[in-house]
């Protein structure tokens, strides 16, 4: 009989997640109860927030328990259902968790159309996170044709999908990124009008050069420094729009932005956006972006990890941005 192999969190991090603030056990597979299905996990997602669950108390989800199996989205074909909308074989992902079997209710979970896209698109462009880049940049950014859009993070998988839906939308789309490689890739698959090696260069004087008007969207993912100087460059009537702060979730105090008085002086907004309150509109996005992909108007990229024994390395590549593209565990 197989076993269920569970990551568990046995420690809460201080700063930087350690290996031993994880354990790797094994149990037995769970068995369904009436309106759940049992789910054979094929891929884990490795996400950025996963930090934030790792901590104790409530923010917009609670804190993983000390000895509960990590939060994690995963998908993987069901192989029992006591459920009559989910069928033994569908695909589903959900908060499945890190480990290799699961059940879940029903409707707490996505039945996967695999003609959209292979299951990794499904926690990634297609997933979770391509719902939090088109609702974070149509819904709260609004952009307009002719608009500049400034995005940090820009060669993570939120903000790859991003840029590219704002050049799709007319715009210019100028990122942030680790790395040259990085950067060759949004300029030359991506479509970005300029990306910028945070590491190396003179980040003010490179937005100065590449967004001459000011930025009318700026899309964070990062927070800190990158942050600040988008907000020294805002235009009149911009839209800041935060979606995560990478930089600041291992550090033991979150800073804020020093140079929020520009929200003021260029007559701007600054909003937050949480993708789960767009949940009613996940098809609508789906369909839209699998048919920019089809189109070949959108490229994705997926950074496979296998076996659920490297959960820790696979996590840490998010926070030393050794990653490239979606971080996805292969179980
Ligand atoms: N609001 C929501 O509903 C929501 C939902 C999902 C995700 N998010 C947030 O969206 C952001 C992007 O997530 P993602 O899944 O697309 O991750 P990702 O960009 O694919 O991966 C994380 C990247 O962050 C960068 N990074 C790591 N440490 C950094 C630092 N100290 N300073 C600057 N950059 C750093 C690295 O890229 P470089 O090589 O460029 O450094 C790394 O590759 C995260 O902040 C995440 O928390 C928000």
């Amino acid at each position: 009989m197989a076993e269920n192999k569970r990551i568990l969190l046995v420690s809460r991090p201080m700063g930087m997640p350690k290996p031993d603030n994880f354990r790797l056990d094994e149990a037995p597979v769970p068995a369904p109860a009436e309106g759940e299905v049992l789910v054979r996990i094929e891929m884990i997602s490795l996400d950025p927030a996963m930090r934030g669950w790792m901590n104790e108390g409530t923010t917009y989800i609670r804190g993983v328990a000390l000895g509960e199996v990590m939060r994690a989205f995963a998908a993987g074909r069901v192989i029992q259902s006591r459920h009559s909308t989910i069928a033994e074989g569908d695909y589903v992902s959900g908060l499945l968790g890190a480990q290799t079997y699961a059940t879940m209710p029903a409707h707490q979970l996505s039945r996967l159309d695999l003609s959209l896209g292979p299951l990794e698109w499904h926690l990634g462009i297609l997933g979770m996170p391509g719902m939090t880049a088109y609702f974070g940049l149509l819904e709260r950014g609004k952009p307009q044709p002719g608009e500049t859009v400034f995005i940090s993070g820009a060669a993570g998988i939120i903000g790859s999908t991003v840029g590219q839906i704002a050049k799709i939308k007319g715009c210019r789309a100028i990122g942030t990124a680790g790395s040259d490689e990085k950067c060759r890739y949004l300029l030359q698959e991506c479509g970005f009008d300029g990306a910028i090696n945070y590491k190396t260069e003179d980040v003010e004087a490179r937005i100065r050069e590449l967004c001459p008007k000011g930025i009318d969207i700026l899309y964070d993912n990062v927070g800190g420094d990158i942050l600040d100087l988008g907000l020294a460059h805002l235009a009149r009537g911009a839209r800041v729009v935060i979606c995560g702060a990478i930089s600041q979730y291992n550090e033991p105090t979150m800073r804020g932005p020093r140079n929020y008085m520009k929200i003021v002086t260029a007559r701007g907004t600054l909003t937050g956006i949480i993708v789960f309150d767009f949940q009613e509109r996940y098809p609508e996005a789906v369909a839209q972006l699998s048919q920019w992909l089809k189109n070949g108007q959108m490229h994705t990229r997926t950074d496979f990890v296998d076996g659920i024994e490297n959960f820790y390395p696979a996590l840490m590549k998010l926070y030393t941005g050794t990653n490239f593209g979606k971080v996805v565990l292969k179980v």
